[in-house]
């Protein structure tokens, strides 16, 4: 078959933005098709100019026009115009329904969404609500499901740092595309601040802000949308109840007595704001000897059984105690998310698939 317009455009419709998700050619980034002989040129347009993803585009248009028949294949490359741009990022706010003006509830936030949002909380800090976080949304990624993270840690956020995250989102015009990373989209407020610098607002500008990371931000199609919670039982839960209602919790805690005392304190508050328990992770539940095998309750015993039983429901998990393998030059680990098949891995498989069903 001879190479023809039409059969390059039909190869490249399988090409997607790798942000955005949706084909090259319906977002008219696809321009000036020159053909001679089996030699190729074209232009893409892209949506910014240094869009950090130009490499990424450039093989997968190249291998598209040439898996049609072409032997060479030129690409220039280009990017849209302020009106180009303003008429996309219209267009990808339509994609949201119901969002016209900026501040406006997003639908991702109606009632008519179809996102499970799942709260990740715990009355304490530093049991792990984060690890579970961002292990649980890759988790389900791995399981097939369209999954994104808000860190709702404004001030102490930590999940870029976690999941090995090192760019920062692209913006078109004023619309916010998550960073993706292990399949999962993910904002948080470590991307907005300069060098890790401190963040001081309060009351209302938190909630203003967490307000946006529902609505000025460009999620897309998401299956589940995770919350992680900073610790306690202040101002941004509180946020979270009123903006999200229909948002589910998973309680962490320790199996220390105390730490499932004060993870039912959290756990009352969701009862109180008619939020559905989805159940308790137990993280830190005990270390594995790497020779015999054994089983040692370093840090107590039974405080997820404890808290589940309090709030009337039940233990996911028990996570044991151990660090991802993490190799700062493999870009396929990261800090805080185990791999899949390493044993905490398939725990957080088994965990995911609970919650899919
Ligand atoms: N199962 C585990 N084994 C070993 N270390 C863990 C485990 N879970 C979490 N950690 C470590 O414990 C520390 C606290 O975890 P993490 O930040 O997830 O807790 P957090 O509840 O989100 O804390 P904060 O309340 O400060 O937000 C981190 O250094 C993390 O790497
Ligand atoms: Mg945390």
């Amino acid at each position: 078959m001879s190479l023809t317009e039409q059969r390059i455009l039909d190869a490249l419709k399988k090409v997607e933005d790798p942000e955005l998700h949706i084909s090259l050619v319906d977002l008219n980034m696809i321009r000036n098709i020159n053909i001679e002989g089996e030699k190729v040129d074209l232009d893409v347009i892209l949506t910014i100019q240094g869009c950090p993803l130009k490499a990424t585009i450039h093989d997968d248009v190249v291998n598209a026009v040439k898996s049609v028949g072409a032997k060479e294949v030129e690409v220039r490359f280009g990017s849209m115009t302020d009106q180009e741009r303003a008429e996309l990022t219209a267009r990808l706010r339509g994609g949201q329904p119901g969002q016209t003006e900026p501040g406006a509830i997003s639908p991702i936030l109606s009632p008519e969404s179809e996102v499970t949002f799942i709260a990740v909380t715990s009355g304490k800090g530093g049991v792990g609500k984060s690890t579970v976080t961002v292990n649980l949304a890759t988790a389900l990624a791995r399981l097939g499901k369209r999954v994104g993270i808000v860190d709702a840690d404004i001030y102490g956020f930590s999940v870029p740092d976690m999941m090995g995250i090192d760019q920062r989102p692209t913006v078109i015009q004023d619309l916010v595309l998550p960073v993706e990373r292990f399949g999962v989209k993910v904002i948080s407020m470590g991307f907005f601040v300069e060098d890790n610098s401190p963040v001081i607002w309060r009351g209302p500008m938190l909630g203003k802000m967490l307000r946006n990371f529902f609505s000025e931000i460009h999620w897309g199609e998401l299956d589940y949308l995770l919350l992680d919670l900073p610790p306690g039982t202040g101002d941004v839960a509180l946020d979270v109840h009123q903006m999200i209602p229909q948002s589910k919790e998973v309680i962490v805690t320790t199996p220390h007595a105390t730490a499932a005392f004060v993870a039912a304190r959290a756990g009352a508050m969701a009862v109180k704001t008619g939020h559905e328990i989805i159940g308790v992770v137990e993280n830190m539940s005990y270390f594995e000897c790497g020779k015999c095998g054994e089983q040692e309750a370093i840090f107590g015993q039974g405080g997820g059984e404890k808290l589940a039983a309090e709030l009337g429901t039940t233990v996911l998990a028990q996570i044991p105690l151990g660090q991802p393998n993490y190799d700062p030059n493999d870009p396929n680990t990261a800090p805080s998310v185990y791999e899949e098949n390493s044993k905490i891995g398939s725990i957080y498989l088994e965990l995911a698939r609970n919650m899919i069903n």
